[in-house]
């Protein structure tokens, strides 16, 4: 038997307050919305999905993803850690599975602090600015890995 393709989506600080949060720059879907969308638009992969606002969680997540076997990769919206946590991007490259760095809006279009990512050069890509297709395109990315390489 073969088994589903096993993709994480994880979702960091503040992402619980989607559609009441900023809807002007983060949209007025919720972070339900966006994941069942998800599922139903790629019904042949098994989604874990997960949200916290605590660093350390994430990064359990993280090394959880890789240690239970089969999860081919991580689609990541890490919120404002992105800027400024070694710690995530530590985790990340302590992992072999791939990660695609995901936000909704575009970063290096708002404020000076929000251009730096740094996690960026441990994670396989990133995609900045397409709303919830962020993470659509996050998980076409995975796709694209795991079938090319
Ligand atoms: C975000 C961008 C971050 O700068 C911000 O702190 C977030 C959301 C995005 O998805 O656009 O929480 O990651």
């Amino acid at each position: 038997m073969i088994s589903a393709m096993q993709i994480v989506v994880l979702n960091g600080p503040n992402l619980s307050r989607l559609g009441k949060r900023e809807p002007e720059v983060y949209g007025r879907q919720t972070l339900d919305d966006i994941n069942c969308e998800l599922a139903a638009s790629f019904p042949e992969i098994s989604f874990e999905f997960f949200q916290t606002e605590f660093e350390g969680q994430l990064l359990e997540k993280l090394f959880q993803s890789e240690d239970q076997g089969g999860c081919r990769g991580v689609v990541l919206n890490a919120g404002a850690l992105t800027h400024y946590s070694i710690a995530l991007r530590d985790a990340i490259s302590a992992i072999t599975i791939p990660v695609v760095e995901v936000h909704l809006s575009n970063i290096y279009a708002r404020e000076e602090f929000r251009r730096r990512s740094v996690i960026s050069e441990v994670c396989v890509g990133v995609i900045s600015g397409f709303g919830a297709n962020s993470y659509h395109l996050g998980v076409r990315a995975l796709l694209g890995i795991a079938h090319n390489g």
